[in-house]
């Protein structure tokens, strides 16, 4: 299929692929001289979860302190996780891509997306994670996320609020990104959370 790689082996453990992303250098962003962000969860330090959240990649601040949404966007996520009732202790959060990519703007380290090659490299990784997790519902935030999953490139506003069915018993469901939220004010960042909301209390409920 489309984005499909393999390398052969996956990796036995999530410490596993923890420490390969660092030494990976499949894409250009792996090569940039930064570490790379593993996915974290859940609290109960078990490799099992029933909810999978993906993100883009790490920010300037999840790359500063080796934790996946720690920074704005995280704290957005947190907010509307709360609302939604969905306990994040209890989810795997992770990226489609491990590492940021960026370029320099004077001192500031300015985010860039990634290439759909880079997040189809990466892919590996996010479904070495996956096989490992176990979830039964993944929850894919933004246009990145959601071709991490599916290998292909689809629109957000066509799939959201529908559960898509993965090749095992799980299922895929894809909203926007926090940091689209983060980024519109006034009535459409009403909107937008409003949409937010409702996927996530969707998701909320097939956990039940
Ligand atoms: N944005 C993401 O997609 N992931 C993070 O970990 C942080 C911000």
């Amino acid at each position: 299929a489309a984005g499909e790689r393999d390398d052969g082996v996956r990796p036995e453990s999530l410490e596993a692929i923890g420490e390969a992303i660092q030494a990976c250098r499949k894409c250009p962003i792996g090569c940039l001289d930064n570490r790379a962000v593993m996915g974290e969860g859940p609290q109960n330090g078990q490799t099992h979860a029933a909810l999978m959240i993906v993100g883009e990649q790490p920010g300037d601040q999840e790359d500063q302190e080796g934790r996946p949404f720690v920074g704005p966007a995280g704290q957005l996520l947190d907010m509307h996780l709360e609302r939604a009732g969905i306990d994040r202790g209890r989810a795997y959060v992770t990226n489609a891509v491990k590492h940021f990519k960026f370029t320099m703007r004077g001192k500031r380290r300015l985010h860039q997306s990634p290439t759909a090659k880079e997040i189809d490299t990466c892919r590996w990784w996010l479904e070495g994670e996956r096989e490992l997790v176990k979830p039964k519902l993944v929850l894919a935030m933004g246009a990145s996320a959601a071709r991490g999953m599916l290998g292909k490139t689809v629109s957000i506003s066509k799939v959201r609020g529908q559960a898509i069915a993965l090749d095992d018993d799980s299922e895929l469901w894809v909203t926007a990104h926090p940091s689209y939220l983060l980024r519109l004010d006034g009535d459409a960042r009403e909107k937008q959370a409003m949409l937010f909301d409702a996927d996530l209390a969707a998701v909320r409920a097939r956990l039940a």
